[in-house]
């Protein structure tokens, strides 16, 4: 395997092409047994309802290659399991866990020269998306679905990579409502998202961080992220919401937090007890774990740890965290699922 010629270590987080993806189309009640296309294009009727009507799921998860040369996906039975939850709130058919982790050893297998090479930081974005592609003019789901999974190598989601970044109070936009999706990942909470996202870059931050949209009282997460904060006495907390996206890297920390005596919990966080955090991160799969230098809420300035210098918490889960992924640490809690790859 000749490995594409990239310079992996500076590597953003922005869309790459790679050789192939994999696409599988529902039709008549059933699932295809998938194609290996070298197009980034989609034919597409124009009144498939992703486009009108927002039939659409993603995921996204990553491929590492570990320090012994395996090249091994993180929980992605996870990611599985919470697409089939993202399907069923918007009634798209589900692709069953056995369908999206075949479809991940294939597209894999097919762009390996694209997996990042082990100790250069970067990783194998892996980004499923289903779509709703019959045509529909009246408010109803499609008969017809297209389950795409694409790959790209990435570097880090915020530029800095692990420095820290600084979020602010977002309270006039909400992401999403208490009954609402904002629990599952359809394209519709980004869209929504993006004034808070423009708004807090053009006030010189780096992420909005939104309070829950009933009583404007307790945290929620980041655009792109999970939210968690350490209290004085050394608790990973994190907030528990209806709204917010239940991030698989933020079930891994608070596994990872009881491994480390954090006595972790989740549970609603309001909003003043951003004064209270000794230390504080955004955590999920693009983010990983990404320290939280400062909050803004209104007028005033929490402040955890200086611009180059995370917090202590935020490196002890980091390193615990991405060694697991790495294969530099054991992996006793089952996470990493070695990829069958040919060559
Ligand atoms: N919250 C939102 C809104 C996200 O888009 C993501 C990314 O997937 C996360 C949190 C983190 O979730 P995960 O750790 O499963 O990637
Ligand atoms: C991820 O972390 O995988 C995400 O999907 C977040 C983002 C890039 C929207």
């Amino acid at each position: 395997m000749q490995r594409a010629a990239l310079d992996w270590k500076n590597l953003g987080f922005t869309y790459r092409k790679t050789d192939y993806n994999i696409r599988y189309t529902w039709k008549d009640g059933d699932w295809d047994n998938g194609v290996i296309t070298d197009d980034e294009y989609i034919p597409m009727h124009m009144a498939a309802t992703c486009l009108h009507y927002g039939q659409e799921a993603f995921e996204g998860l990553k491929v590492y290659e570990q320090k012994n040369g395996d090249v091994v996906v993180f929980r992605d039975v996870e990611n599985a399991r919470r697409m089939i939850r993202s399907c069923e709130k918007i009634y798209m058919p589900i692709v069953p866990e056995a369908m999206f982790q075949d479809a991940i050893n294939r597209v894999v297998d097919a762009n390996r020269r694209y997996v990042p090479p082990f100790g250069t930081g970067a990783t194998l974005y892996v980004r499923p998306l289903l779509i709703g592609t019959g045509a529909r003019i009246g408010v109803r789901p499609a008969d017809e679905y297209m389950f795409i999974v694409m790959v790209t190598p990435v570097g880090p989601y915020f530029k800095a990579g692990f420095k820290p970044v600084s979020l602010v109070i977002e309270e006039e936009f909400d992401r999403a409502a208490p009954n609402g999706v904002g629990d599952v990942k359809v394209g519709g909470n980004y869209a929504a998202g993006l004034r808070a996202s423009f708004k807090a870059k053009a006030n010189g931050f780096t992420e909005a961080l939104y309070l829950d949209a009933r009583e404007k009282k307790y945290l929620d997460e980041s655009g792109p992220a999970n939210f968690f904060g350490i209290t004085q006495d050394g608790q990973y907390v994190t907030p528990a919401s209806h709204s917010v996206l239940p991030s698989i890297t933020n079930m891994s920390l608070l596994q990872i937090a009881d491994d480390m005596g954090l006595r972790p919990q989740q549970r609603p966080i309001e909003v003043n007890e951003i004064f209270n955090f000794v230390d504080a991160g955004c955590c999920g799969t693009a983010a990983v774990i990404t320290p939280v230098k400062s909050i803004t809420w209104r007028d005033k300035e929490a402040v955890y740890c200086s611009d180059d210098m995370p917090g202590e918490y935020c490196a002890r889960l980091y390193n615990r965290l991405v060694n697991i992924q790495l294969g530099i640490e054991e992996d006793i809690h089952g996470w990493i699922r070695r990829l069958p790859l040919t060559d």
